[in-house]
């Protein structure tokens, strides 16, 4: 115990000017549509007018984002006309709006990153996808909330049809996750043990059972709420092995825990502040923090044990930088293998609750609720 109460050092990020944000590339959500002025005035010149929750200045969601009638730009050559079916909100997603993401649209910009629609129509040197096809996005910054969109035939993948709506919807960010940082940071073997915080986000979710179907234990760290046992109890149906709160996380008890369940080589840190150092705290010797979001806006703080006497090692996930660096077929390789566990039934959607585009509102307040345990999937 001696060596813990060592001088605990907080490894914070010296005070740096705040580095300019990114903005998307101009041919982007922005820029594939005219804007009206009014959200009740139809697209003028008889071009197809669409729905989209647009935001024309940063701030909080409820007040800035408004539903607008677009005008959806020609189709060019190497471009897809889709009808989008469904979209989620994420945190990101919320982020964006607030100005608070590592990249942000140009202004306005329709919302929404992730979402599954269908194609209608190609340009005439389109290859890869044709009408019909299912598609999700394979960059970010597109704006899927809205009903009909044009964009790239680059920006997008198409997916195979017989993937459940919902599935298809959330699809491309939370399950890509998982599934990378399952595969990049240890190599695990069945039986070893992984510990994750925010284990019923939609991330989190995903991990359990991705997890599960790879033979690993998982250790599942979530907030304590009036209804847990409901919610452990739809946990432990998608696989999850042990279910703590943050408080039984901290309790001297976990040492006997421990005495008959594997230390973990791998932890996700979705949180930061405390819940991190306590992922930290559980970690086996020579083990991996993948820190991939930060919901509590607190820094992630080691002690100076934890590198000297585990050489934990901290390390971060960011699949935008990924698919970057990886490239699309990689991207598609992945989605194609994320089918298959859903084919087999190992993977579902995450729990959600379709809302109607128009009631956007709700959907917005409720994704930023805490304890509400249920994605938001927009309907168009
Ligand atoms: N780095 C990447 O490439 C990447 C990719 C995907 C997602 N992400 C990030 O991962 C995070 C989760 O995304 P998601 O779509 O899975 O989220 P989600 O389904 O909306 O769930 C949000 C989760 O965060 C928890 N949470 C919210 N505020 C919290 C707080 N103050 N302290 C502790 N837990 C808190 C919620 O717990 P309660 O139920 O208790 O409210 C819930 O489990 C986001 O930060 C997102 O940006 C990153």
């Amino acid at each position: 115990m001696w060596a813990l109460r060592l001088v605990q050092t907080q490894l914070r990020p010296r005070p740096r000017p705040r580095p300019r944000l990114r903005r998307w590339p101009l041919r982007d959500a922005a820029s594939s549509f005219s804007f009206s002025s009014s959200s009740s005035r139809p697209a003028a010149g008889g071009a197809v007018g669409v729905q989209a929750l647009v935001f024309a200045q940063h701030g909080e969601p409820v007040k800035v984002v408004e539903l607008k009638t677009l005008e959806v730009r020609p189709l060019d050559t190497s471009d897809v006309r889709i009808k989008m079916l469904a979209a989620p909100v994420n945190p990101a997603d919320i982020n964006v709006i607030q100005g608070t993401y590592a990249l942000l649209p140009k202004l306005p910009a329709v919302g929404g990153n992730e979402g599954v629609g269908q194609v209608l129509e190609v340009g005439s040197e389109v290859t890869r996808v044709k009408p019909g096809d299912l598609v999700i996005p394979a960059d970010v910054g597109l704006g899927t909330w809205q009903t009909e969109a044009v964009m790239s035939e680059k920006s997008l993948i198409s997916i195979p049809s017989d993937i459940p709506l919902l599935c298809a919807a959330t699809l491309g960010v939370n399950p890509c996750t998982a599934y990378r940082m399952l595969s990049d940071f240890e190599q695990l073997r069945p039986g070893d043990s992984i510990i994750q915080n925010a284990a019923n986000s939609g991330v989190g979710q995903a991990v359990i059972q991705i997890a599960a179907a790879l033979g690993l234990r998982t250790i599942n760290v979530v907030r304590d709420r009036p209804d847990l046992q409901k919610l452990t109890d739809r946990l432990k149906g998608l696989g999850a092995e042990h279910i703590f709160t943050e408080e039984a996380m901290r309790r001297p008890e976990m040492k006997d825990f421990f005495k008959n369940f594997p230390r973990p080589r791998l932890a996700f840190n979705c949180v930061g502040g405390k819940s991190s150092t306590e992922l930290m705290r559980h970690l086996g010797h020579g083990g991996t923090m993948v820190t991939y979001g930060g919901m509590a806006k607190q820094p992630v703080t080691a002690s100076v044990s934890s590198f000297i006497f585990k050489d934990l090692k901290l390390r971060g996930f960011w699949l935008t930088q990924w698919k970057k660096d990886q490239g699309p077929d990689q991207f598609k390789e992945m989605i194609l293998t994320l089918c298959d566990f859903i084919r087999r039934g190992q993977l579902t959607e995450p729990s959600c609750s379709e809302v109607p585009l128009q009631d956007y509102q709700a959907a917005l307040e409720a994704s930023m609720k805490p304890f509400v345990s249920s994605k938001q999937i927009l309907t168009m």
